[in-house]
């Protein structure tokens, strides 16, 4: 099973690929956790992203595809994985779907998680990121059980650098730009899901859930 998590930043596509993983059994591969890790650990990418992703812009395609490809060829994707912010532009949808080919392999769900812009900077001000293992909270929808601690593994929990409202903006006019064309990218391959993302977090899960079992 190899899906797609489409929608704007802040829709829930960490949120709600983080459960899929979870219950299918197969990897969630985020190109923003992959950056942060790497600005976390000083590496030459993760310098050159910093630049793009403190601006609220997207890091250029060449320095994100081949690393989702080389990704998807290790040998825990057989079975399927679950790409999270990726791709995000048309060249980066072509370029998967052509490596893709070359293995015999396609994509099989493309699922866009529909929030509305003015919903968006109000859950992006609340989401906290653990500053330890990435993990994702939000102050009022996804709390964790003791304030400003990581529920994983007891970390530090800070407001993302791009998370800041004029940034938060700009990443929205970006994501209209060029990401939302995907969405006929993805309905012509025959393959979108929508699914409405400004529900209660369970219970968009439960609609994704559907929509794979259906
Ligand atoms: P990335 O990390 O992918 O950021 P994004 O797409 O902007 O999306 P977010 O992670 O901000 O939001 P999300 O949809 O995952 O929402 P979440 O589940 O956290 O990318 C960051 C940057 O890296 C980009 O700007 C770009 O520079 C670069 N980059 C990455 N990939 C790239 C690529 N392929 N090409 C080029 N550049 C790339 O949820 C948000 C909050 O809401 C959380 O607090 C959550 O708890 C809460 N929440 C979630 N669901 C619900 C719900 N149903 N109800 C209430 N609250 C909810
Ligand atoms: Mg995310
Ligand atoms: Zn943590």
């Amino acid at each position: 099973m190899k899906i797609i998590m489409l929608g704007a930043p802040g829709a829930g596509k960490g949120t709600q690929a983080k459960k899929i993983a979870g219950e299918y059994n197969i990897p969630h591969i985020s190109t923003g956790d992959i950056f942060r890790a790497n600005i976390k650990n000083g590496t030459e990418l993760g310098m050159k992203a910093k630049t793009y992703m403190d601006q609220g812009l997207l890091v250029p395609d060449e320095l994100v595809v081949d690393l989702v490809v080389d990704r998807v060829n290790q040998a825990d994707c057989t079975d399927g994985y679950v790409l999270d912010g990726f791709p995000r532009t048309i060249p980066q949808a072509e370029a998967l779907t052509e490596a893709l080919k070359k293995l015999g392999q396609k994509v099989d769900y493309a699922i866009d998680v529909n929030v509305p812009d003015e919903n968006i900077i109000n859950r992006m001000s609340g989401r906290r990121a653990c500053v330890g293992c990435g993990a994702t909270y939000h102050m009022v929808y996804a709390p964790t059980k003791q304030e400003g601690i990581c529920d994983t593994c007891g970390g530090e929990l800070i407001l993302r650098d791009d998370d800041k409202p004029e940034t938060v903006g700009k990443r929205l006019n970006v994501y209209h730009e060029q990401t939302q064309p995907l969405i006929d990218y993805y309905t012509r391959e025959g393959i979108l899901h929508t699914v409405d993302g400004t529900i209660d977090i369970d219970d968009v899960f439960g609609a994704i859930v559907k929509l794979l079992e259906a």
